[in-house]
């Protein structure tokens, strides 16, 4: 069984948290956050080290920065399942990652979170000449006020993810699965005629042209209806033991 802290527990965390409590495969050792109540659980809002030490994997379900923040002290203890991708177009953050499982020994988790295929981008990785991601959401949940449709960024995808960490964790996948931060290129619309998180990947290579549209109602503050799904079965994947069918 493993033992799985939790940081960060709000739409994300949450489903995960009733997943692992349904399925039974895995005891729930801590849940850190801020302001989540969960029945039947003691919630803690600062990192205890006693209690990291009691898990062999941690899910991030917070925020880039928070993740940044508490690095070495997951790692040291546990494998990490990070939702909070964007933290990785920060490079120190890259950097820190690597040295830290390697000095630890341990997996860093990437999910597909809100969108499809990241294992196949991953495995194109060498033959992309070309990547664009375009992302629609509504003003409100880009923390805006625009009154018509509006580009508000247009460039790499690093700048994208320093000026909206909590909104493009899909190019960050997909930055980080394909062609890196600078050469994968971002754009953000805001439209207040919007109720959904709509993604357009576009892939190039050599004799490849491959589309994703991807769109799903905004369920939370930043998050689709479909990402709590591919989160529970990203869970399993890394939990679930036995034989079976296996998609890779
Ligand atoms: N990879 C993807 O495709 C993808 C898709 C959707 C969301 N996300 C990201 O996943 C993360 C979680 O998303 P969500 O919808 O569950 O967000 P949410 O706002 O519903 O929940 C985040 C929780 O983190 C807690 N938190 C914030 N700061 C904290 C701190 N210092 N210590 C402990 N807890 C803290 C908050 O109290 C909140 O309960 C976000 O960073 C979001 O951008 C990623």
């Amino acid at each position: 069984m493993r033992k799985i802290g939790f940081l960060g527990c709000g739409k994300i965390g949450q489903a995960l948290y009733h997943h692992i409590k349904e399925k039974g495969y895995a005891d729930v050792v801590f849940i850190e956050d801020l302001k989540a109540e969960i029945p039947g659980e003691t919630v803690v809002t600062k990192p205890d080290p006693k209690l990291y030490e009691q898990a062999d994997l941690i899910l991030e379900c917070a925020t880039a920065s928070v993740l940044k923040e508490h690095l070495e002290q997951i790692l040291s203890q546990a494998d990490l399942l990070m939702f909070s991708v964007t933290a990785f177009s920060d490079p120190e953050f890259e950097q820190e990652a690597e040295r830290l499982c390697e000095k630890y020994g341990r997996h860093i988790y990437l999910p597909h979170g809100a969108i499809l295929g990241l294992d196949g981008i991953f495995d194109g990785r060498f033959v992309w000449k070309k990547v664009t991601i375009v992302t629609t959401k509504s003003p409100k949940s880009l923390g805006r006020t625009d009154e018509e449709r509006t580009v508000v960024y247009d460039g790499p995808t690093r700048g994208a993810c320093k000026a909206y960490p909590r909104n493009v964790n899909v190019h960050a996948s997909i930055a980080l699965a394909g062609i890196g931060f600078d050469q994968t290129c971002s754009k953000i619309i805001s439209d207040p005629a919007v109720s959904t998180n709509a993604h357009e990947i576009h892939l190039e290579g050599d004799g490849m042209d491959i589309r994703m549209n991807i769109e799903s109602f905004a369920a939370g503050a930043v998050t689709g209806v479909y990402t709590p799904h591919s989160a529970c079965g990203s869970l399993d994947r890394i939990c679930e033991e036995g034989s079976g069918r296996v998609f890779v």
